[in-house]
């Protein structure tokens, strides 16, 4: 198994979630090499929860990463990045490899390119 699935099935351990209880991690590699981790962090006020997928970027960009190769994300039951996440992967990373993991391995393969068709992104406000 890669470090990169590995720590996001490792990062669901971190997640606050009691309100939904579905424990979320994730995981981005930079150009570099380097794996940098999130979870979802819930919040009583619902829509002011954070999804692991941006924790992790959020993070990787806070420690001066920018360039970015892969993601992976894992949940219990293999789940694919929501809407909101589709969009700041693609913005903060373009197209990358994104992996679907469940709680024990990979699941699936995808791209971020084929996770949001027609993106809306900086090329329309040029
Ligand atoms: N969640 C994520 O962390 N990433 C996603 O892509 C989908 C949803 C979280 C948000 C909330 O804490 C929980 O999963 C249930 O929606």
């Amino acid at each position: 198994m890669t470090k990169l699935i590995q720590t996001a099935i490792q990062m669901r351990d971190m997640a606050r979630a009691p309100y939904s209880n579905y424990k979320v991690g994730a995981a981005v590699e930079t150009i570099d090499g380097k794996i940098v981790g999130g979870c979802n962090v819930e919040n009583a006020s619902y829509p002011l929860s954070n999804c692991a997928e941006q924790t992790a970027l959020f993070t990787a960009i806070a420690a001066g990463h920018s360039k970015f190769k892969g993601l992976a994300v894992s949940t219990e039951n293999g789940g694919s990045p929501c809407g909101a996440c589709r969009q700041v992967i693609w913005e903060l990373c373009g197209n990358i490899p994104v992996l679907i993991c469940d709680e024990n391995e990979l699941v699936s393969e995808t791209t971020s390119a084929a996770l949001l068709p027609k993106p809306f992104d900086e090329s329309k406000l040029k």
